[in-house]
């Protein structure tokens, strides 16, 4: 039988109106966007997903993932950007972005989740399923530190609203108080749901009462955290958002507690690693006369093309594929978004880096083109499949 996964729509570029600019910290803004009536359908999204930013900063174009950080409301899109030190994007759109500019935003992608129903409006792609009426009293826990917390909060805020005997703990690592993203959105939840609703702040640089909510999250504390501090009972759904150290920490202890990994949803914004920035995604190599190549095919809405690739370049099958066409899609270039995903038709690749494919996509032939090299002479791969 040959595997299914889920579909996902292909990623496109709409340019979207910026209507709000809202200060969350001294070092976040949400943003929001208008999506016009025709393109209300294409910018329906499932709370947890994330759009693509594509915007031209210093004279060079950048494109960043975001994700959405509020329950679905048809014709807006909302994110929260925090600035990362020395960061292009987050800093031009923290210090620049205003009300009026125009800047070109990617449909809504990404698989961080809730397998819970979360509204009957918002599964357009049919990836939501029935658990949670199923399980009306589900418990759902997230870990989220820094921005992490964005796709946290749409997940917590629809939840809670739309399932009215569901759970959610929150863990919210941050340095200190004035870090804390969504503090007064946070606050409404405890007050809206006191019997459903609870967040445990943890500060890393600042000195709490209890010292479980004091410093860093290693191994160590998260494993007292999960006996002490959490309420009792069966976790029907994780959410872990946040750097890479911490998500993977959290991972590990929950697999080393038998937690089935397919109750664990993580999303990643970095890898952690230096990875090769986006912006140089689709870079020329010259292909000499009588070097041996690849053949990359690939098939992007419904056309196909071929590009050869130099063994010695050793680029992977989504910069291959960008010198003939500059509309196929990626964001992050690092294996973390999934935005690049194709079928591998024929031939085979290695993929360096997948934070982004659930196991059954990859099981169904799926690979991040971003991280994929050739390894036979031809490969083809189908961005549409
Ligand atoms: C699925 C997904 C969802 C995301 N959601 C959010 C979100 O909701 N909110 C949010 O704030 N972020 C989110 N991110 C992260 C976001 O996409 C950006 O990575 C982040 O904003 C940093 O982008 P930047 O352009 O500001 O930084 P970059 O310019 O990409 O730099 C990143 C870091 O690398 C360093 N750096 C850059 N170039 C060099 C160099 N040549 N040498 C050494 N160091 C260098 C910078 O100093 C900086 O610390 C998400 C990412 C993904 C993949
Ligand atoms: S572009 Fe993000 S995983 Fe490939």
């Amino acid at each position: 039988m040959t595997a299914q996964a889920p579909a996902r729509p292909r990623a496109r570029f709409n340019p979207l109106t910026v209507t709000e600019v809202r200060p969350l910290t001294d070092n976040a803004v949400e943003v929001t966007f208008a999506v016009p009536d025709d393109l209300v359908a294409d910018y329906d999204y499932v709370p947890g997903q994330y759009v693509a930013l594509r915007a031209t900063v210093d004279g060079k174009e950048v494109r960043r993932s975001y994700s959405i950080c509020a329950a679905p409301v048809p014709g807006e899109i909302r994110v929260a950007i925090k600035k990362t030190l020395g960061g292009v994007f987050s800093t031009w759109a923290n210090e620049k972005l205003a009300v009026g500019d125009v800047i070109e935003v990617m449909n809504p992608q990404g698989a961080f989740t809730a397998k819970v129903r979360t509204t009957a409006m918002n599964d357009p792609q049919g990836i939501v399923d029935d658990q949670l009426e199923a399980n009306p009293r589900a418990r759902l826990v997230a870990f989220a530190a820094g921005s992490g917390i964005t796709p946290v909060m749409a997940i917590a805020t629809t939840t809670l609203a739309s399932s009215p005997d569901a759970t959610f703990e929150l863990v919210y690592s941050n340095r200190s108080t004035v870090d804390v993203m969504f503090a007064e959105e946070i606050g409404d939840l405890k007050d809206r749901y006191p019997d459903r609703f609870t967040v445990h702040h943890i500060l890393s640089r600042e000195n709490r009462t209890s010292p479980l909510h004091t410093g860093r999250i290693d191994d160590e504390k998260l494993s007292l955290m999960l006996d002490r501090m959490l309420g009792a009972g069966d976790v029907e759904e994780w959410f872990l958002c946040g750097p890479f150290d911490l998500v993977q920490t959290a991972r590990d202890e929950l697999k080393d507690r038998g937690i089935p990994e397919d109750r664990v949803r993580f999303e990643l914004f970095t890898t952690g690693k230096p990875t090769t920035p986006a912006g140089q995604q689709g870079r020329d190599i010259e292909v000499k006369a009588d070097e041996p190549t690849f053949d990359i095919s690939f098939t992007l809405d419904g056309s196909s093309a071929t590009v050869e690739s130099p063994r010695s370049a050793r680029e992977t099958v989504l910069n291959a594929a960008l010198r003939k066409r500059p509309d196929v899609p990626f964001a992050c270039a690092g294996g973390v978004c999934g935005t690049c995903r194709a079928k591998l038709v024929s031939g085979s690749c290695d993929m360096d880096e997948n934070f982004a494919l659930e196991p059954d996509e990859v099981e169904a032939g799926y690979v991040l083109t971003c991280q994929s090299r050739p390894t036979s002479d031809a490969v083809e791969v189908d961005f549409d499949a």
